[in-house]
C-alpha cells in the first residue's frame, strides 16, 4: 500500500502515465494498459459513459461482465463499504490474496447495495470480478487514475487476447487513442477466476494461477471446476452460423490434443484443398513440416511454422501471439500441437483457449 512512484517528474515515462491516467479519469474513451496476464482495455468503472465506451470499442456483448482492477486492499475495502471496523473482504479470500495478489488471480465478491460501480461491469450480476494485476505500470496507472478500473482483455471481441502492445493496435487503431506499452505480458494467459462464495468454491476460469496451487491454499482444497471446455472431439467442421468465436484467429483452428501425432501433408490438405497456406503451432514432440513428405502437385502449398517451445509456461506466453502471427500470413489454416492438461498447471488454460479456438478436434 505504501509504495510511491521512484521516476523523477518530468520523464517521458511518467507524463504519458499522468496523461493516461487523466484520460481515464476525464473522457469516455478507454485506455489499453499491460498486464502480467494480457493487455486491458481500461475504464473508470465508477463512470457507465466511460464503462460503455469499453464496450463499443472491443464491440463486446453487454451480457458479459468485465473485471474490475485494484491497486491495493485499501481500495477494495472502500468500495466494499465496511462497517464497524469489519473487513468485507470474505475469509475465504484471505489466503488466495496473501498467497497470489498482487498477480493472475480474480475473486467473485457481493456487489454491495449502493455501489459505485456502473452498472454496466456487472451485466445486472449481484457480484463483480475484483484483480490487482501486478504488473507495475498498470498498478501505477490505477493509482494514478485514483478510481478502480473496469478492464476486459484489449482484443476487438473474439479474437485472441493481446499480449503486446502491437496486437492492440491492430485491434482497435481508430477506436482507441492510447496504448501504454509495457513490451510483451509475463504469463500471457488470462487471470484465473475464482468464485469463494459458492460451496464448495469453484474455478470459473482456468488461467495463470493454476489448481495446483489453489488447492493448497486453506478452505481450496475441494475447489471445483465450474467451467466447461467446449466438450465436442473428433472432426467436425461446424456450420458457420453455429460457430462460438473465442480467442480465434481468421484462419481455420485444428487443435490436435496431446499425444494424438502429427498430421501428415496429405492429411492437412484434406482440411485446407490444394492450394493453400498453411500454419503449424508446435510444443513438444512434433517435428518440423520441412521433414514432412511433399506430395506431388503440391507446390502451392506454403507452410509457416512456429515452434513454442517444450516449456509449458513459453507455450501460455507465445499462444496467443503465434496465432496472431499466423494471421498475419493469411494463412488458411492452422494445425496445433496441443499439450498435456490432466497436471493441473498451467496448460489447463492453454487447453482451455485452444479449444475455444478450435473448430476442428482431433
Ligand atoms: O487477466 C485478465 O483477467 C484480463 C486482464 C486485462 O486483467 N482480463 C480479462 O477480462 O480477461 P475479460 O473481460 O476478457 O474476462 C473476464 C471474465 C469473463 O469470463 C467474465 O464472464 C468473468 O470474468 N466475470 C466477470 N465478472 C464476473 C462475475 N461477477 N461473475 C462471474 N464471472 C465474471
Ligand atoms: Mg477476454
Amino acid at each position: 500500500d505504501n509504495w510511491d512512484i521512484k521516476w523523477a517528474v518530468g520523464t517521458p515515462d511518467l507524463e504519458n502515465l499522468q496523461r493516461a491516467a487523466t484520460e481515464l479519469r476525464t473522457t469516455s474513451i478507454p485506455v489499453a494498459f499491460p498486464t502480467e496476464t494480457v493487455y486491458g482495455l481500461g475504464a473508470d468503472a465508477t463512470r457507465s459513459a466511460a464503462v460503455r465506451g469499453i464496450f463499443q470499442a472491443k464491440k463486446r456483448p453487454v451480457d458479459n461482465p468485465l473485471i474490475v482492477h485494484f491497486y491495493s486492499l485499501q481500495q477494495l475495502r472502500t468500495l466494499l463499504q465496511p462497517t464497524d471496523g469489519e473487513d468485507p473482504i470474505p475469509a475465504i479470500y484471505k489466503p488466495l490474496i496473501q498467497k497470489f495478489w498482487p498477480g493472475p488471480l480474480t475473486i467473485i465478491l457481493p456487489n454491495p447495495a449502493g455501489s459505485v460501480l456502473a452498472p454496466e461491469v456487472t451485466a445486472g450480476l449481484q457480484t463483480f470480478g475484483a484483480r490487482m494485476p501486478r504488473s507495475l505500470l498498470a498498478l501505477c496507472l490505477i493509482k494514478l487514475a485514483g478510481v478502480p478500473l473496469a478492464a476486459p482483455s484489449a482484443n476487438a471481441s473474439t479474437r485472441p487476447s493481446p499480449t503486446a502492445a502491437e496486437h492492440v493496435k491492430d485491434d482497435l487503431d481508430g477506436r482507441i487513442q492510447t496504448i501504454l506499452d509495457g513490451g510483451p505480458c509475463e504469463v500471457g494467459v488470462e487471470s484465473t477466476v475464482v468464485d469463494g462464495l459458492s460451496s464448495p468454491p469453484s474455478i470459473l476460469r482456468p488461467g495463470g494461477i493454476t489448481l495446483e496451487q489453489l488447492r493448497q491454499c486453506p478452505g481450496w482444497e475441494n475447489v471445483v471446476v465450474g467451467y466447461k471446455d467446449k466438450p465436442e472431439q473428433g472432426i467436425q467442421p461446424r456450420a458457420p452460423g453455429m460457430k462460438y468465436r473465442h480467442y480465434s484467429p481468421k484462419a481455420t483452428v485444428a487443435l490436435y490434443e496431446a499425444g494424438a501425432g502429427q498430421p501428415d501433408l496429405a492429411t492437412m490438405l484434406g482440411y485446407v484443398g490444394r492450394t493453400s497456406r498453411i500454419g503449424i503451432i508446435r510444443t513438444k514432440l512434433w517435428k518440423p513440416a520441412c521433414g514432412l513428405p511433399v506430395l506431388d502437385g503440391s507446390k502451392n502449398i506454403e507452410i509457416w511454422e512456429i515452434d513454442l517451445g517444450a516449456a509449458t509456461a513459453g507455450v501460455a506466453r507465445g499462444l496467443f501471439s503465434a496465432l496472431r502471427e499466423l494471421d498475419k500470413h493469411n494463412v488458411d489454416a492452422i494445425f496445433v500441437e496441443g499439450v498435456d492438461d490432466t497436471e493441473g498447471d498451467i496448460a489447463t488454460a492453454v487447453m482451455n483457449r485452444l479449444r475455444k479456438a478450435a473448430e476442428v478436434r482431433i
